[in-house]
């Protein structure tokens, strides 16, 4: 099965280049399966019904979710009833939602699991004893599995890589939103990049307008980081290649397209 995944979609201007090269990707690497990351996806804010729609509608299978997942209220009201919209397992057991989803593509069962990290974020439960249970958990269906860890710390997303080596597919961080060159596969058969990186405006501070962020930093006073609606987009994403029978990844490579690295088909 092949794998196509996109890292944190960051409002219109991320949502518009993934419309315009999904096509293209699509083209080129054949994926059965595509998964993106949707926490940023509403103006940088959490995600709405109508842009999960728009998202399925646009070929995407699962989006995953992060520390943004609660910032458009309405989630509260459709994230139950979405089948393909998963956030951190890793969450407190009373929030709604899940963090694991098991899909079937040309007859092939792949499992994706969502987690949240703890270094430098809010402290939700262990991720890595609860990785083992979801996998083994998992495994019943399928050994693909593929994890987006959402995390902030590169040891904590490389700690968990090799926690998982070789019993998930694929391990791929998310959160940081620049995209780190050390995509590889583990010993154990593990595709695995430390961050994924972002889809959204390119020339501003991780997505957000880079004034307002400037702002914070020379002023430390609160201000409301805004998502610019227009600018040059780049988007951020991972390729993996997983053998039907083990599970275990045969190739992968990131991908990162803007005005400066174009596009190649
Ligand atoms: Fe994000
Ligand atoms: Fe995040």
């Amino acid at each position: 099965m092949k794998v196509l995944f996109i890292g944190d979609i960051v409002g219109s201007v991320g949502r518009e280049i993934l419309r315009d090269y999904l096509p293209r990707l699509k083209r080129k690497y054949g994926p059965d399966a595509v998964i993106v990351n949707g926490e940023n996806a509403a103006a940088g804010r959490g995600i709405t019904k109508s842009i999960y729609q728009d998202l399925l509608y646009m070929g995407v299978d699962v989006i995953t979710m992060g520390n943004h997942t609660w910032d458009q209220k309405e989630i509260f009201d459709f994230i139950d009833e979405s089948d393909f919209l998963i956030r951190p397992a890793n969450f407190s057991v009373e929030a709604p939602g899940r963090g694991m989803v098991t899909i079937e593509k040309n007859g092939v069962k792949l499992t994706v699991i969502n987690l949240h990290g703890r270094v430098f974020l809010p402290p939700h439960d262990d991720p890595f004893w609860l990785a083992e249970e979801l996998i083994e958990e998992a495994e019943q269906q399928s050994p693909l599995i593929f994890v987006d860890f959402h995390a902030e710390a590169t040891s904590e997303k490389i700690a968990m890589g090799w926690h998982l080596n070789g019993r998930a597919s694929a391990v791929v961080g998310t959160h940081t939103h620049v995209q780190t060159a050390d995509a590889r596969i583990l010993s154990g058969g593990t595709a695995y990049i430390t961050d994924v990186g972002m889809t959204g405006p390119y020339d501003e501070i991780l997505g957000m307008r880079k004034e307002s962020v400037l702002y914070r930093f020379k002023t430390n006073l609160p201000v409301r980081f805004e998502v610019p609606k227009t600018g040059r987009p780049v988007l951020s994403g991972f390729f993996t290649e997983i053998d039907d029978e083990t599970g275990k990844a045969v190739t992968c490579e990131r991908i990162y397209i803007n005005e400066d690295y174009p596009f190649v088909p």
